[in-house]
């Protein structure tokens, strides 16, 4: 059985190439490089366990903050991007390396290409997970969701990933004895080419020191480049992978070949032409503009179909099989993660859609959303995987097959524990935020009153991440008693096949035109829509790899290019200015402390938010925000607005102990920010990073920054002396934290400067010019605003919600 598998045969009859190829070649012998696969597959073990086990954590702290114990490398903003890092890196990457590595060997009848570079990607990877682990509790980051590492870090992905596993698994194709790539193949090419260019484009960085980086991207456009990144990355390293592997696991599993050829190319080319214009429905009625966002969500709306394309090919796979399903648990973790694929890809065009997401975004329905996608597909295929693989790669019995079905059953429970109460939060959050009284006041004005209503919730995610973990665990261990088991020396077989002949025509069988005029016109066209020519680029991996990369380049391009050009999608306010050389030392904190983990920056269009927060964001407000700061979630409230609405002294305090200031807070202590000084002897490099950038600092700026930096510092420390806090602040981070987030959200409302060019326009960066004074502050066209909640006339919101006055206010 395992060999017919391995080759063409997975396939209907009808469609088998000519064999003639074989005829020409030698015989060769080889054997597979398994040593590898075991490796990621102890790596995809060990890893996963720890990012469960830092996910759990966090998810303790937001229940009970105190348990950070004040420390900084504890804190939440530091250890969730361990957690999704870990998550998406070092367990799914260490997975999808094991089952690249494990399947490609077999179905191109090939030991990897280099033995060598399996070992330099084996460890590479590795040393890239230990240099994450290390640094991203240390506070060196990028502060871009999911792309936090730094660029000597990204630098080591950029070589490990194409240079050590790209070479050697194109090398592979090339060098392979199957000369038929199987679909999986097809899954595995897609990932290694859109990663790179994602992983690239994205993390485009000015340097500022060896753990420091500016991304080159501003505001708008940094948005657009990030979330291009993230959603794609959910598409090409969570998604066809993971693919890839169902579609050579399952049909060896359930013995059985896949359900529908064609249905395999169709819901490939469409996943990867589709899924690249995606990325926009994360920003829906933020400052971004709205074709972009629009576009984006049409393009989810269309992936529904391939994606439940891919479930149901994987599904009726096991037609016949279902028997199986009951007994053999490999099919169960196979099936249930298949399922929750369904069901994630079903809820992601959900989320899109524009109405759905106003309620959704900034909530943990997203949360949920991920998790049943991460724990449920990522998650059950790994273990699937994982569990087919352990006997024979470890050449011995599973320990307990018992325990391998409580693991299944653990983990779907554990699930299902997680994401129903946080569904329930996240709308729960989604309709307190937006609640309006008959009066037309907030009916929940206070922030933390939403942050309470869904403590219980947090409460039953606990016991659902812990029970996941619990399976996992009961999983190590069987993982564990098994590999002890093993036999002292591997068999290690070798197997023979011919040698792919170079030159061979080989005419695919093209199946005959019925009749005559319309009548072979319509038999033409039915032949053709049996794919039977998509197998002649099957043999090509080269051409199949452009071709990718084409469908890649072509749908980027088309939204990349008008975000970058299209000036008056940006347009420019005459009153925003740069950070001062203090504020721009704090932002660094900000990004350090992650703060962008619990806080947006982005208020959208909404009577809600507006009343909330003050007048919305606009996308002039941002030119200088490398790397933007908008979130995702708001486990805190937003601080686009922040700045001038609590005094310094309440901030300082807020920010020694926030659940002091504000009873039932969440937010961490951040008592180290009044002990360590702020390093103001690198803050001219920083000027001098953003001016690389285009942000207008003089080269006077760059010479006074850390005097200037100094000067407005003792300002600030003396505001809260003077206010009743202690004196002698003025060298402490938190000072410099405070001036940032003061400045937040003002300069909107700053008189416009006199005269016509002042700053001038930054030449390097895609920053554009500055405009006429008349035309500001600018504003968004009503056509943006959401129908079920209109927003209050821009003057008045203006004048409104933005005095100062209720600084010492209730917290909103
Ligand atoms: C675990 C999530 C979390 C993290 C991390 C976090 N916060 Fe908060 N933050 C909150 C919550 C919840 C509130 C609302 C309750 C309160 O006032 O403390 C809040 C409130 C605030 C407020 C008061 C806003 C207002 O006007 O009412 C500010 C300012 C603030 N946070 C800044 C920060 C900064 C700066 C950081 C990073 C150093 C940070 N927060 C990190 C959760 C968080």
């Amino acid at each position: 059985m395992t060999e017919v598998l391995d080759s063409s045969a997975a396939f209907p009859a009808e469609h088998q190439p000519e064999d003639a190829h074989r005829l020409a070649g030698a015989l060769q012998t080889y054997r597979y490089d398994d040593k590898t696969v075991r490796a990621f597959l102890v790596a995809t073990y060990v890893w996963g366990i720890v990012a469960f086990l830092v996910g759990l954590y966090v998810a303790v702290q937001l229940v009970w903050p105190q348990t950070s114990f004040g420390l900084e490398f504890l804190s939440f903003g530091r250890l969730r991007p361990l957690h999704t890092n870990a998550a998406i890196f070092a367990f799914a990457g260490n997975a999808l390396f094991a089952a690249i590595y494990y399947s490609t060997q077999r179905l191109c009848k090939a030991r990897m290409w280099s033995d060598k570079l399996s070992r330099a990607h084996f460890w590479g990877w590795q040393l890239i997970i230990v240099s994450a682990a290390l640094t991203l509790p240390l506070g060196v980051t990028q502060g871009k969701e999911y792309a936090e590492l730094e660029w000597p870090i990204d630098l080591m992905i950029a070589v490990v990933w194409l240079g050590f596993f790209g070479v050697n698994f194109f090398m592979t194709l090339k060098n392979r004895r199957e000369r038929h790539l199987y679909v999986a193949l097809w899954f595995y090419i897609a990932t290694i080419v859109t990663v790179t260019v994602l992983h690239v484009f994205n993390n485009l960085v000015v340097p500022a020191g060896l753990f420091k980086s500016y991304s080159i991207y501003a505001g708008v456009q940094d948005a657009f480049m990030q979330w291009w990144y993230g959603h794609n990355a959910v598409a090409f390293f969570l998604t066809t992978p993971f693919l890839g592997l169902m579609y050579y696991f399952l049909p060896k599993a359930a013995e059985r070949p896949v359900f529908s050829y064609r249905l395999s190319i169709v819901h490939f080319w469409s996943l990867v032409f589709l899924y690249i214009w995606a990325g926009p429905h994360h920003l829906h009625y933020t400052a971004t503009p709205d074709w972009a966002s629009t576009l984006g969500m049409l393009f989810s709306l269309m992936l529904w179909m391939p994606s439940w394309g891919g479930m149901i090919n994987g599904l009726l796979t096991l037609r016949g099989a279902w028997n199986k399903v009951t007994t053999d648990p490999v099919l169960k973790f196979f099936v249930v993660g298949i399922t929750f694929y369904g069901m994630s890809t079903f809820e992601g065009p959900l989320l899109s859609i524009k109405s759905v997401n106003a309620l959704s975004h900034y909530t943990d329905w997203t949360i949920a959303h991920v998790h049943a996608g991460a724990l449920g597909w990522n998650g059950f295929m790994t273990f699937g995987m994982i569990y087919w693989m352990l006997p024979r790669l470890f050449q011995t019995k599973i320990w307990s097959p018992k325990l391998v079905n409580a693991h299944v059953w653990l983990g779907t429970i554990g699930i299902l524990l997680y994401v129903i109460p946080i569904y329930v939060a996240g709308i729960t959050q989604g309709l307190m935020f937006r609640a309006i009284t008959e009066a037309g006041q907030l009916q929940y004005p206070d922030f933390v009153e939403t942050v309470q209503a869904i403590r219980p919730m947090y409460m039953l995610r606990i016991l659902g991440g812990t029970t996941f973990l619990a399976g996992a665990l009961i999983g190590g261990l069987n993982f564990f008693m098994t590999w002890r088991s093993r036999p002292r020396v591997y068999e290690e077989p070798t197997h023979s096949a011919p040698a792919l002949a170079k030159h061979v025509a080989i005419v695919d069988a093209r199946p005959e035109v019925l009749g005559t005029g319309i009548v072979a016109a319509a038999s033409r066209l039915a032949n053709w829509t049996t794919l039977w020519w998509h197998r002649g680029w099957e043999r090509l991996p080269l051409k199949f790899t452009v071709l990718v990369i084409v469908a890649v380049a072509v749908a980027s391009l088309f939204e990349i290019i008008p975000t970058f050009l299209v000036r008056s999608n940006v347009p420019t306010i005459a009153s925003v200015k740069p950070y001062t050389p203090l504020e721009l030392a704090g932002r660094d904190i900000y990004l350090a402390e992650g703060c962008y983990n619990c806080h947006s920056q982005m208020i959208r269009p909404m009577l809600a938010e507006t009343k909330r927060y003050g007048e919305y964001s606009k996308p002039g407000e941002f030119v200088y925000d490398h790397p933007f700061q908008w979130g995702s979630r708001r486990i805190g409230p937003d601080l686009a607005r922040e700045g001038g609405r609590k005094s310094d002294l309440w901030h300082y305090q807020h920010f020694l102990a926030p659940g002091e200031v504000t009873q039932g807070s969440i937010m961490p202590p951040y008592a180290w920010l009044s002990d360590q000084d702020t390093d103001f002897g690198s803050i001219a490099l920083r000027v001098r990073a953003m001016q690389a950038l285009g942000v207008p600092y003089t080269d006077a700026d760059r010479a006074g920054a850390s005097e200037s930096a100094k000067v407005q510092a003792g300002r600030i420390a003396a505001n809260i002396a003077q206010q009743g806090g202690p004196p002698g602040l003025e060298q402490k981070k938190v000072v410099a934290l405070i001036a940032y987030v003061q400045r937040l959200g003002k300069d909107l409302f700053e008189p416009p400067p006199p005269g016509p060019a002042v700053p001038p326009p930054p030449p390097a960066a895609k920053v554009p010019p500055v405009a006429d004074p008349a035309t500001m502050p600018a504003t968004q066209p009503a056509a943006t605003l959401p129908a079920t909640a209109p927003v209050a006339p821009p003057t008045t919101t203006v004048t409104s919600t933005t005095k100062p006055a209720n600084a010492e206010g209730g917290n909103r």
